[in-house]
């Protein structure tokens, strides 16, 4: 790319457009400019502009790709919006930031990925755990081999209670959203196992999913007030047993609503037959985040290290900037299209073990 600015376009102003995409690109303006935004809300675009003072707006976003100006789009939009605002972008020469879940379902994540590898264009996704820094921190240390052969990973994220309010989108709904806590949660919990396990294959999948307690008028308090609980049809609580083409298994939860005793946010075990490590990757604030590593010493098991990390409040910022600075250098972003779709297939692949009780296979 040439020395000028990189050029942003907004696609969907609302939450994670103005808590994350809009500050971290303008958190490095001397790099990259946000030339406009597109949000079919009237409401949202006046947000943006007032409080971003983004120069232009627009309600169609495909107006929008039409400017010249813009190199590389942020796909911000409620989850259907992400395969064909990622298409029309690419299709238009853009680079692709897209939210996660990539896409509704694993077919539509390949006819992304397969897109831009034609239009030879970046396309990542906002898996943002890949920036925590107790992540990363774990990361080298299962690199550096200190935890041996891994053989077992157990991770959940498990809300006591969360769920969207009734104001906000349509969370509740399987044709709007694509599922429930597992599309919406499970899948940062899947990408970073993954991704902190070198990337071995998933090959089977044994899952189960429950709507319990998001359709009871009284499901208990819900820390963002009252929710869709009559007409929601998604998960609640969903699990798997993750088989890997390594033999190591991978034992995942994630909730909405769940009957226990705390919260579980992000949490991920990880056993290998040296040593094993339990980090907590959010939520909860400073005493929340952490990483331990575990090894057999006399006969016991020891802390080895134990490292409290600031929490971060916005670990998307550096994943928009490592977005930006793929698409200047010509590199490859830390969270790409096709780990987007790994994510996408299991999750396909856990909903559709849990519609038939049995195993499915991914060949
Ligand atoms: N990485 C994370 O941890 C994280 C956190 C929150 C949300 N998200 C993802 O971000 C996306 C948006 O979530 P949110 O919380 O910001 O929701 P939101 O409802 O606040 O914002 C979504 C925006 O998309 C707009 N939109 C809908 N259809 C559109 C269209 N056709 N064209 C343009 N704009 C359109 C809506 O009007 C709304 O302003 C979701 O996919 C969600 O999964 C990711």
């Amino acid at each position: 790319m040439s020395s000028r600015r990189m050029g942003i376009g907004i696609i969907g102003a609302g939450q994670i457009a103005q808590l994350a995409h809009i500050p971290g690109y303008q958190a490095i303006s001397d790099e990259c400019e946000i030339v406009a935004a597109a949000d079919v809300s009237a409401d949202a675009l006046a947000i943006v502009q007032r409080d971003f003072g983004i120069p232009h707006v627009f309600r169609d976003y495909h107006e929008m790709l039409r400017l010249d100006s813009i190199d590389a789009v942020s796909v911000c939009a409620s989850n259907p919006i992400h395969h064909p605002a990622t298409l029309a972008a690419l299709a238009a020469g853009k680079h692709v930031f897209c939210e996660k879940p990539l896409a509704l379902n694993a077919a539509d994540a390949r006819e992304m990925v397969e897109a831009a590898e034609a239009a030879n264009r970046i396309l990542a996704v906002d898996f943002q755990t890949r920036f925590i820094p107790q992540a990363v921190a774990l990361k080298r240390v299962i690199e550096r081999g200190d935890l041996g052969d891994i053989y077992f990973v157990r991770a959940a994220w498990n809300r006591r209670r969360g769920f969207a309010p009734r104001t906000k989108g349509a969370f509740h709904s399987k044709a709007l959203n694509g599922g429930g806590a597992l599309i919406d949660v499970g899948v940062h919990v899947i990408d970073a196992v993954f991704w902190l396990m070198g990337g071995p294959r998933p090959v089977s999948v044994s899952g189960a999913t429950y709507l319990k307690i998001g359709n009871q008028a009284d499901g208990g308090y819900n820390p963002w007030g009252p929710w869709n609980y009559e007409d929601i049809d998604v998960d609640d609580f969903a699990l798997a047993l993750i088989r890997c083409d390594n033999g190591a298994t991978i034992s995942l939860e994630c909730s909405w609503g769940l009957n226990i005793v705390d919260d579980e946010y992000h949490r991920i075990w990880v056993a290998g037959d040296r040593a094993g490590a339990d980090a907590i990757l959010g939520g909860g604030g400073a005493s929340a985040t952490r990483l331990r590593i575990l090894s057999a010493e006399s006969d016991s098991w020891v802390d080895r290290v134990h490292q409290n990390f600031p929490p971060v409040a916005r670990p998307q910022h550096a994943a928009v900037a490592d977005f930006v600075r793929a698409v200047r250098e010509g590199g490859r972003p830390r969270s790409t299209g096709e780990d987007g779709l790994r994510v996408q297939q299991v999750v396909d692949a856990i909903y559709a073990s849990a519609d038939s009780g049995r195993e499915v296979r991914l060949d």
